[in-house]
């Protein structure tokens, strides 16, 4: 290898260099993936760089970091139509001090046209350790306690948990990769951050024994040797094995060794600390379900499935290892024995066996049929008794608890009041699920659905509380397919309530007579195709062959815009003509007066506004994802929105929670609330008016990449739980968003996925889910999702926003597209389909053009962009009234 500077540059040749030449680039240690694993998984743990030009990938370079070789990926990205050539550069694991500089040296790598490098030298700097008192009154505390309550005991045998003052001998990589945030929009920038392994040596009631430790570190799954295993026997004979996962936007996961499935390392590490040590524990460090069939297979004696935990996930999983807390987290998602147990499994793309991973970038068009219809999670395995692992619902706890009903009503609201006692010998918190099964007649039923569930307080040893559920009988509707609207089935209804789907036993049963729910709804986004659905009539017959699903060939665009459904919407109250000495600063005092101001500005204004401005989406700058571009002449405050699921997702360091799969496994609709509320304090600190989260779409399948940015398999748990962090969110001033409308279930070439979904399964399951959780609270912004819908991309279908969130959900706030959706679909049939912020658009008129000439030549009406910049601007003036004062909560009394 060269590693000399020789000008070999081509006569006439652009000099290639490293653009981080000299700089310094941050890493935070803590991160272990870092955001660029978002866009290849293989950058995963590595510091990125760019060259300035192509180069040759088979002349490989030299990467040194303190002057020691390392390994590194090279790879074409592209960006504006042409390829930016990335370096990454292993580090995660081998720069191991905190507030430490790092000389790192890239040299002797060639254009394609010969032209050697410039030798770049940089520093990488990790972020240091920074401290905080974490005391139960701040945000920080909160983060622990969710991560602590949303732990899940899967098992304890022999009562193997809690343990004290005890070695751990922690095999494996899992420790070294413990992760504590996914990547992309669910990403978080935690101000400081205790993992696993600082949490065991500074918590000081464990040991841990480090040469193991060590030699994980290094060694990675390989098996430690005969005398290193022996020594960590005698000195504890405990063994316990962490398995990691990376998971996050713009990638589904697979099945490959590693993702869903174990790998061979992980095996054999499995199987050698269940044969060395007398009792073994798994640390379930996973933002999906993974194949655990090995617990049972090897005797493993206690597993417990931490999440994606957040900041303090350390602190949470070691005061639960050692019985400081109490497990109480239930898990919110079936874990079935075989991925192909799944229903959706045939229709999910898994890119195994060195299948494509299609990102969002992918230029395929792939079909997603969902032939399982409503048979989702829990609903598929009770009906069809088909056997899982651990099933929805499920959670050990230390102590034990008998849950009675005490008294069920049925006549109007189903209100069910039911005791809990805790029976054993520690302080606890039990979850308390209510399901029904309906009668199944014509429309066929599963076996169960979640009507409500509840959380007890901490329960001392033999105390009891009661605890009330009430369901509205509302809840108790199906869509019918036949007639378009929502009925109650006639017959008998059951009601059980137990601990999990499958503990829970009968408590009452009441008939009904048949009615039609009082909401008038219609048939919407009907599928195009017929789809055969799986049938508990004719299991066999119906199992979904997933024939229709995959990428397509003959395919290159979505359907055009829906016509079906006409604007009937009123106008919003408006003065006629509006008045041309508003100021926006009227409009935020006064926020019916919008109508009146959007009349006054231009049709360049309008379209102005209708573009976010967001000039480098997240790469630069603050982070932010997007601003309102401020036309000059009108008086419009600045305007800016976030990431942030689980922390606000800018450069500025800041609160880091759990995953929102963690928080729904407390069960705790107030933990969700206190959750969104310390998450609209901390963006405001940041000067963010939009956190564009809850993102609540379903857990159709394991594997989608953002499964750990999802609440559960459920609609029910997603809707409640997405509507009180909602609630909370925005009891700050800070607006929420409920993203990504709808049915956006695959992260697998995202922006070209079509969902073929039928008509009851959208209402009964993926409408359901954001129905509910704008029953609970109305957010001040929803945004549409990057896959279309039966033929029609979400950000352009008029029947799927003015027909089923305006019409039908009542919901009255902004719409807003994913983030670059018009790679696939059409930034004026968006305005026209009802979106009203296209985003992140740019500050030049690239998409403002397009609407400017759409509403010249006729094919968008000028009356449509008014009321579709009054919804825009209506919410920014509310959001922005006064900024320095809250918005108090007006959300109407909640259904749940
Ligand atoms: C994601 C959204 C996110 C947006 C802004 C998109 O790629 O799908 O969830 O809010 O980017 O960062």
């Amino acid at each position: 290898m060269n590693t000399t500077t020789r000008n070999t540059q081509a006569p006439g040749a652009q000099p290639l260099f490293l653009l981080q030449d000299g700089t310094t680039v941050n890493f935070d240690t803590d991160e272990v993936d870092g955001q660029m694993a978002m866009i290849d998984r293989k950058l995963a743990g590595a510091v990125v760089t760019i060259f300035s030009g192509p180069i040759n990938p088979s002349a490989p370079g030299l990467v040194t970091v303190e002057g020691n070789s390392t390994s590194y990926r090279l790879t074409p990205y592209p960006v504006n139509g042409r390829d930016v050539w990335i370096l990454g550069i292993k580090v995660s694991g081998s720069l191991l001090d905190r507030g430490r500089s790092y000389g790192v040296r890239v040299e002797g790598f060639t254009a394609p046209d010969g032209t050697l490098m410039r030798p770049a030298n940089f520093t990488v700097a990790t972020k240091p350790r920074t401290s905080a008192s974490i005391d139960s009154e701040t945000n920080d505390y909160l983060a622990q306690r969710i991560a602590e309550e949303g732990i899940v005991l899967l098992k304890n045998r022999g009562n193997v948990l809690p343990v004290r003052h005890q070695q751990l001998n922690i095999l494996g990589s899992g420790l070294a990769k413990f992760r504590v945030t996914v990547v992309g929009a669910g990403k978080t920038n935690a101000r400081h951050t205790v993992r696993l392994r600082e949490a065991i040596e500074e918590h000081g009631r464990f040991s841990l024994n480090t040469e193991l430790a060590d030699f994980h570190r290094e060694h990675g799954d390989s098996i430690p040797p005969d005398d290193m295993l022996a020594r960590a026997k005698s000195s504890g004979d405990l063994g316990i094995v962490v398995l990691s996962r990376l998971s996050g936007e713009n990638m589904d996961n697979s099945s490959d060794p590693g993702a869903y499935n174990l790998s061979d390392g992980e095996k054999r590490l499995l199987s050698i600390a269940s044969e060395t040590f007398s009792r073994t524990i798994v640390i379930l460090n996973t933002p999906y379900p993974i194949d655990v069939r090995f617990v049972d297979e090897l005797g493993i004696d206690a597993v417990i499935l931490t999440g994606i935990g957040g900041m303090l996930a350390g602190p949470a999983v070691v005061n639960v290892l050692d019985g400081t807390v109490n497990p109480s987290g239930r898990l919110t998602d079936t874990w079935p024995k075989k991925l192909s147990d799944i229903p959706a499994s045939q229709n999910f793309y898994d890119a195994v066996g060195g299948g494509t991973p299609y990102t969002g970038d992918s230029d395929v068009w792939i079909d997603t049929v969902y032939e399982e219809g409503i048979y989702v999670g829990y609903r598929y395995f009770s009906t069809f008794g088909t056997e899982v692992v651990y099933p929805f619902g499920y959670g050990l706890s230390y102590t034990t608890f008998r849950t009675r009903a005490v008294a069920v009503g049925t006549d109007d609201d189903i209100a069910v009041q039911c005791e809990v006692s805790n029976t054993g010998d520690c302080a606890g918190r039990e979850v308390v699920q209510l399901y029904v099964t309906k009668p199944d007649g014509i429309i066929e039923q599963p076996a169960l659905e979640l009507l409500d569930f509840a959380k007890t307080p901490l329960l001392s040893p033999g105390s009891t509380v009661t605890m009330e559920l009430v369901v509205p009988r509302r809840q108790l509707f199906t869509y019918d397919e036949a007639v378009g609207r929502y009925v109650l089935v006639p017959g008998e209804y059951v009601l059980r309530l137990g601990g999990s789907v499958e503990e829970a036993i009968e408590i009452g049963r009441f008939a009904v007579e048949y009615s039609i729910a009082s909401d008038v709804v219609s048939h919407r986004l009907l599928p195009q195709q017929a789809i055969a659905t799986l049938s508990r009539r004719d299991p066999r017959g119906t199992w979904p062959p997933g024939a229709d699903s995959g990428v397509k060939t003959e395919k290159n665009a979505f359907l055009p815009a829906r016509t079906t459904w006409h604007v009937t919407q009123p106008q919003k109250a408006c003065l006629d003509g509006g008045n041309e000495n508003l100021s926006f600063a009227d409009v935020q005092e006064c926020p019916e007066l919008v109508a009146a101001y959007v009349e006054s500005l231009s049709i360049d204004q309008l379209a102005r506004l209708t573009v976010c401005a967001q000039p480098a989406w997240g790469m630069e700058g603050t982070g932010v994802a997007g601003v309102l571009a401020r036309p000059e002449g009108l008086d419009l405050p600045t305007f800016q929105v976030a990431d942030g699921n689980s922390g606000v997702n800018v450069k500025t360091p800041n609160i880091g929670f759990p995953t929102t799969v963690v928080l729904a496994s407390t069960f705790d609709k107030d933990l969700a609330y206190d959750m969104g509320r310390v998450l609209g304090e901390e963006a405001r600190k940041l000067d963010i008016d939009v956190i564009l989260a809850p993102a609540l779409n379903l857990h159709r399948h394991p594997l989608n990449g953002r499964h750990p940015e999802y609440f559960s398999e459920d609609p029910y748990l997603s809707g409640v739980l997405a509507g009180h962090y909602a609630r909370g969110l925005e009891s700050t001033g800070v607006g929420a968003c409920y993203k990504h409308f709808a049915a956006n279930n695959t992260e697998t070439a995202r922006k070209r996925n079509q969902s073929v979904v039928p008509e009851r399964a959208l209402r009964d399951l993926y409408l359901k889910a954001f129905e509910v959780a704008l029953s609970v609270h109305q957010p001040k912004t929803v945004m549409t999702a990057y896959n279309a819908i039966n033929g029609c991309a979400t950000s352009t279908d008029a029947e799927l926003l003015e027909g089923v969130l305006r019409r039908d959900f009542q919901f009255e706030g902004m719409l807003m597209t994913d983030w670059g959706s018009y790679a696939s679909a059409d930034v004026v049939d968006m305005v026209a389909g009802g979106n009203n912020w296209i985003t992140p658009g740019s500050a030049d008129d690239e998409f403002t053009a397009p609407i400017v000439a759409a509403v010249q030549e006729g094919r968008l009406s000028e009356r449509r962009l008014r009321q579709s910049v009054s919804y825009l601007l209506r919410v920014i003036a509310e959001l922005t009234a006064g900024s320095s004062s809250t918005t108090p909560d007006v959300s109407p009394a909640g259904r749940h």
